[in-house]
């Protein structure tokens, strides 16, 4: 930077006399002013600080020069300061415009290249999960039977034992309990217990609407069973319960084998073995031929070539009792599907874990 001082001072003391002295004096400002543009190009804080030094209106580079040089200049000298600071002015202010544009142009470059969208780059990838096999099998089965005129209610988890149990035709000290030990609620009045099957909402639906009848019940039901490859503490159902004036055991035979078509596959044969359910009489177990070895006699059918899909029958006609239906006039059947069965025989899966460890390994070989 020229000393300060230089500035400060009149031409008349620092000697510059002659219109040659000016000149060189002249030149020697310049010469400093475009050492500095250099140094100071680079950072936009120290350019502002650059620019303020040399045109700032007061104690600026050049006004100092107006002031001190110019002004006092004699008379012969001032047409030649005159026109040297002019031409000084004239440098000084094409170099700041210069840089000024430069400073635009990249501005507006990065502005540009933050605004352009482009095509060519790969998208954001986002995983796209999958249902749950165990959710999957519901809306399958849940498809099959609203083809046919069925409809989906839903109910509590938290039961009371007269809705598990009673109004199922299950007596307080009735053997058919020994196999629905559950969860109960303590404390609560009359007890409350986690439902063992869907069943409690034949009866809850019944109460509430009139015949004719057609639901499923989709639902987790709860058993204090011990857990190993195929019993957990909880597990999937879907309870049917279809009934009319006019239902008969062939419409019973016709949904269920329709059902297991459907759901298994148009090759798998089904049977019905007598059974026995407080709720329904006569009861079944539906069997369907082993979808592993079709019939033949495996491993997975202990060799009888059949499996056990479901629990089902003819609506007892005491149920009918405590929900004020009229059991000489009316009839139906009902069922109680075991989801998580149905999704292990459909898939081949061995081990009903598998179901719900979620470990995404085993999920995503169903998409
Ligand atoms: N609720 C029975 C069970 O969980 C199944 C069933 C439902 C049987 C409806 C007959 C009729 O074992």
């Amino acid at each position: 930077m020229p000393d300060k001082p230089v500035v400060e001072r009149k031409l008349s003391e620092l000697g510059d006399t002659t219109p040659e002295r000016v000149v060189a004096r002249f030149a020697e400002v310049r010469e400093e002013f475009d050492r500095q543009a250099v140094t100071h190009s680079n950072d936009p804080e120290s350019w502002r600080l650059f620019v303020i030094y040399w045109t700032g209106r007061k104690s600026g580079v050049l006004s100092q020069i107006t002031d001190n040089w110019l002004k006092p200049a004699s008379k012969e000298l001032k047409p030649i300061v005159g026109q040297e600071l002019n031409k000084l002015k004239t440098h000084v202010e094409a170099t700041l415009e210069e840089k000024r544009k430069e400073i635009e142009a990249v501005a507006e470059q990065s502005a540009a290249a933050r605004d352009q969208i482009d095509l060519s780059l790969p998208g954001v990838e986002r995983a796209i999960g999958t249902r749950h096999l165990i959710r999957q099998t519901f809306e399958e089965l849940q498809r099959i039977f609203l083809s046919i005129g069925f409809r989906v209610v839903e109910g509590p988890e938290i039961e009371t034992p007269y809705y598990n149990f009673e109004a199922l035709n299950i007596p307080e000290h009735h053997p058919a309990r020994d196999n629905m030990d559950t969860f109960y609620i303590e404390g609560s009045r009359g007890g409350h217990l986690l439902r063992t099957h869907t069943s409690p909402m034949q009866i809850r639906t019944m109460e509430k609407e009139k015949p004719p009848v057609r639901i499923i019940v989709p639902g987790k039901v709860y058993r204090r069973d011990n857990p190993d490859s195929t019993h957990g503490y909880m597990f999937h159902q879907i309870e049917g319960l279809a009934v009319d004036t006019d239902i008969t055991f062939c419409d019973f035979k016709g949904t269920v084998e329709y059902f297991v078509r459907e759901f298994l596959g148009p090759q798998v044969k089904t049977r019905l073995r007598p059974s026995y359910f407080p709720f329904t009489e006569p009861s079944a177990e539906v069997d369907a031929t082993c979808h592993i070895c079709g019939g033949s006699g495996c491993r997975v059918c202990k060799s009888s070539g059949w499996i056990e899909v479901f629990g089902a029958g003819m609506v007892n006609p005491t149920v009918y009792g405590f929900v004020n239906y009229d059991p000489e006039k009316l009839s139906g059947f009902a069922f109680g599907l075991g989801v998580d069965r149905l999704a292990m025989m459909k898939y081949g899966i061995s081990e009903l874990p598998l179901l719900f460890q979620n470990d995404v390994r085993f999920l995503r070989q169903f998409p």
